[in-house]
């Protein structure tokens, strides 16, 4: 990686984000060994900065970098000094002050990842900024979609569900068309963006008419914790008209691929009956979330990029 940080995949561009691809191989290797633990990060200090909940990201990030020997800083809200009014700036310059070398930041303002690189000179990583970037998330769903088709060119990826208030929606469409994906936005208006000028999607508001031709439906949760207002008449006129029933299962390609960030609302956005199915690959993005965020930390604080063969210097 030629940046110091990651703050959205535009960062990366294709070229970045296949060697993130490739050097992610190695930690899934690592990852499965009886020790899953390598040294590469031996010294080094990583500090999780959630100021919005979450399971899978936070996890997975203190799960790669333990699995790279870093020591780790856990930072919550409710136990921190934020309750007594200190500011973000003050917080990451506390921190700061203890010797780190990546802060992995999830807030729910857009922006404040690149507000934070200002303050120090550890590297940041963007684990979620409003409705803006969620990048390590597009890069794990590359990365699970590549191990199952050998490339994302000329795949048609459908995108369905909460696309207005959705980061993930927006890195994920910075990566897969990098790749050469063409995207599908599938949502009532309501849930699209007010402007999708410049984004290089198609849009349609017809779930069944996109199905038949998709090799990847990925599903959206509807953000309730940023609807100001009512933007669906109701739960069930949703799920009839973009929910990913049994039914419509049915309409997708053999080898179709059924996607989801997490967390799932069962039964609203997709049938619980379908994230069983074989096609659903769900529980093997979590999976990869790993490996992807190990190999994210490894190119930022190892010291340089991935040999020409991808393979990291692993003891
Ligand atoms: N996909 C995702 O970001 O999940 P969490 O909110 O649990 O981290």
């Amino acid at each position: 990686m030629t940046n110091p940080n990651l703050l959205s995949v535009a960062d990366l561009g294709a070229d970045g984000i296949e060697e993130v691809l490739r050097v992610t191989d190695s930690f899934v290797e690592v990852s499965a060994r009886a020790i899953p633990r390598v040294p590469a990060l031996r010294g080094r200090t990583v500090v999780s900065l959630f100021y919005e909940c979450s399971t899978r990201t936070r996890l997975s990030f203190e799960t790669a970098a333990r699995r790279l020997s870093a020591d780790t800083m856990n930072f919550t809200i409710t136990t921190s000094s934020t309750t007594k009014g200190e500011s973000l700036r003050d917080t990451v310059e506390t921190i700061d002050a203890m010797g780190i070398d990546a802060v992995v930041v999830r807030h729910s303002a857009a922006g404040v990842p690149w507000q934070i690189a200002g303050w120090t000179e550890a590297s940041v990583i963007n684990a979620g900024d409003g409705w803006h970037e969620h990048p390590t998330q597009a890069l794990l769903d590359c990365y699970t979609i590549r191990r199952h088709r050998k490339t994302l060119e000329g795949l048609r990826i459908v995108v369905v569900g909460d696309v207005k208030h959705s980061r993930v929606a927006r890195s994920g469409v910075l990566a897969f068309t990098a790749l050469g994906a063409e995207v599908t936005l599938v949502a009532p208006r309501t849930l699209l963006p007010p402007s999708t000028e410049g984004w290089p999607v198609e849009v349609s508001h017809d779930l069944d008419a996109v199905l038949p031709k998709a090799d990847v439906v990925y599903l959206l949760r509807l953000q309730n914790e940023r609807m100001s207002e009512a933007l669906i008449p109701t739960l069930r006129e949703y799920t009839s008209g973009y929910g990913l029933t049994r039914r419509r299962a049915a309409l997708l390609q053999d080898d179709a691929l059924v996607m989801h960030p997490g967390p799932i609302n069962r039964g609203v956005e997709v049938a619980a009956e379908v994230t069983d199915l074989p096609r659903s690959v769900i529980t093997q993005q979590v999976a990869n979330g790993v490996a992807v965020r190990m190999a994210v930390l490894y190119l930022l604080l190892a010291g340089g990029a991935a040999s020409e063969s991808g393979e990291p210097a692993l003891a």
